[in-house]
């Protein structure tokens, strides 16, 4: 059954195409945010692509500009604001020019952002991208937005008439170009509720998809070239327990461990990693799983946004440092040169000046790769914005320097450490300024540029790193 409608979903599309050849429209798409904003960009674009639009990076001869946006931080929010008028003079010169607004400002703010921006056409939340092709049909130009808000309650929808399920049809990337590694998104939303965040509320609730959608996306992407595969979700590695009904992970690892496997078995993927994971849900078979699995790479990145159990608590993260630090434990044991990342918020409200050392501490201890540090941002709707003695500015951006500043020095000499050492190294791209000078990512997710005279777009080799900084690593071809 499921191949028959796989196979009637690619005649139609053969048809729109023929009939509408003639008519080919550009869009214009930017996307801000997290990777689960590139993979809804990329879905966006291909039913776009059905209803004869291509892709265009120059928002000057768009006939539609898609702004896929973030909710996450103030300033996210902001940068939405700002560009929104820019496109509104845009639009002034050009009437016919569509803008359609989705992510999770869409979500959050709803119709009134429509009154901020009365030039939007279209407002499509996350949970409803799909939608975007029957609006994209329908719209007329009678000035009246069409809205799509909120999320259904079951993957029902998501997994009989999206795109990904038709077969080997696979998702463009938002770059034009393609690409090396790609994302594929394995569970929307989010359960959490962490007091600081706007997710669960822009994004739902936790909803899985099929692992065998699952499998045909990887499969088709590896066939089009595609080395590496990141699975998605905001809480990655809870992954299918919607499908079994619970929300403890079960102590084998559980759905996302399986799902891990299946795809690692996939031929021609040669790596295989996942973003993001909650230390709350992160079994001891997954930290295992790294050590068993080659094409697990060497890095994971694993959220703890705080080194004081009074904040975690207060945070609502479910984890305390020990059982945090537990867990890199298991990982060490696993694999004891992993590289690991965190996400870290200062300054949420009441935070003091030891609770925030504390989180100085953890990441001494902890020797992470890297780091990605925010000054806390209220965020309207969260329980935290509700809390008392919010820090000011001036204390956040201190306490941010501090931090970056210890990391740089950790980062650094981990880097340093890299000179003469052998790394399997997968290449993504030529750097588009510097011909023969390829640009890939070592097991250990770190950046490594080498000079070559033939391609290696697509080809994990090993390389001897010769020099580093902060931010690369520079090698040879051993
Ligand atoms: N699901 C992931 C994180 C998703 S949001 C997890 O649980 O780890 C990405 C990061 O943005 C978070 O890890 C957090 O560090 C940061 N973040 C989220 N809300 C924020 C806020 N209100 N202010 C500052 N940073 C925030
Ligand atoms: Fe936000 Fe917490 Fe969910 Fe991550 S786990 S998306 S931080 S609510
Ligand atoms: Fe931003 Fe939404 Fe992702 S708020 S970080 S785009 S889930």
């Amino acid at each position: 059954m499921h191949e028959r409608k796989i196979g009637a979903s690619m005649d139609s599309l053969n048809n729109l195409n023929n009939d509408k050849a003639a008519i080919v429209k550009k869009v214009h798409i930017e996307t801000w945010g997290c990777q689960m904003n590139v993979a809804d960009s990329e879905k966006m674009l291909s039913l776009l692509q059905q209803r004869n639009y291509e892709l265009t990076l120059n928002v000057d001869e768009a006939d539609l500009v898609l702004l896929n946006t973030c909710h996450i931080r103030e300033k996210a929010r902001h940068k939405v604001l700002s560009r929104l008028g820019v496109l509104n003079q845009l639009k002034n010169k050009k009437p016919e020019l569509k803008i359609a607004v989705s992510g999770c400002v869409a979500q959050a703010d709803g119709k009134k952002l429509i009154e901020l921006a009365p030039q939007i056409d279209i407002l499509i939340g996350p949970g409803k991208i799909d939608q975007i092709g029957h609006f994209i049909d329908a719209t007329p130009h009678n000035g009246v937005p069409q809205v799509a808000l909120g999320f259904d309650r079951h993957s029902e929808e998501q997994n009989s008439t999206s795109t990904d399920d038709i077969g080997k049809f696979i998702a463009p990337t938002v770059s034009g170009k393609k690409e090396v590694t790609r994302f594929v998104n394995v569970i929307q939303g989010c359960n959490n509720f962490c007091t600081f965040c706007v997710v669960p509320f822009t994004r739902g609730r936790e909803v899985s998809k099929e692992k065998s959608q699952i499998l045909n996306e990887v499969r088709g992407l590896v066939d089009q070239g595609v080395r590496e595969i990141t699975l998605l979700g905001q809480n990655v590695n809870s992954y299918g327990l919607d499908f079994i009904k619970t929300e403890i992970v079960p102590q084998d690892g559980g759905p996302f461990v399986e799902l891990l496997k299946a795809v690692s078995e996939v031929q021609g993927l040669e790596r295989i990693r996942f973003t993001t994971s909650n230390p709350h849900d992160f079994t001891r078979p997954l930290a295992n799983l790294f050590a068993s699995n080659k094409k697990m790479g060497r890095y994971i990145h694993l959220p703890v946004q705080s080194g004081n159990d009074h904040i975690l608590e207060r945070m609502k993260r479910k984890v305390t440092v020990s059982e945090y630090l537990g867990r890199i434990n298991w990982l060490k044991e696993a694999v004891p040169d992993i590289a690991i990342s965190t996400d870290l918020i200062v300054g949420f409200p009441g935070e003091t000046e030891e609770e925030f050392e504390d989180t100085l501490k953890l990441i001494s201890e902890v020797e992470y790769s890297f780091v990605y540090a925010f000054k806390y941002s209220a965020r309207k709707g969260t329980a935290a914005a509700r809390f008392s003695n919010h820090l000011s500015e001036e204390i956040m951006e201190a306490r941010l320097k501090r931090l970056n500043d210890i990391q740089n020095a950790i980062t650094l000499k981990q880097n340093q450490a890299e000179i003469g050492q052998v790394r399997d190294v997968l290449f993504f791209y030529e750097n588009s300024k510097i011909p023969g000078m390829y640009v890939g990512r070592s097991e250990h997710y770190r950046t490594v540029r080498v000079k070559s005279e033939r391609n290696l777009v697509g080809l994990t080799l090993p390389v001897i790193i010769t020099a580093s900084n902060k931010i690369a690593m520079e090698g040879i071809l051993n």
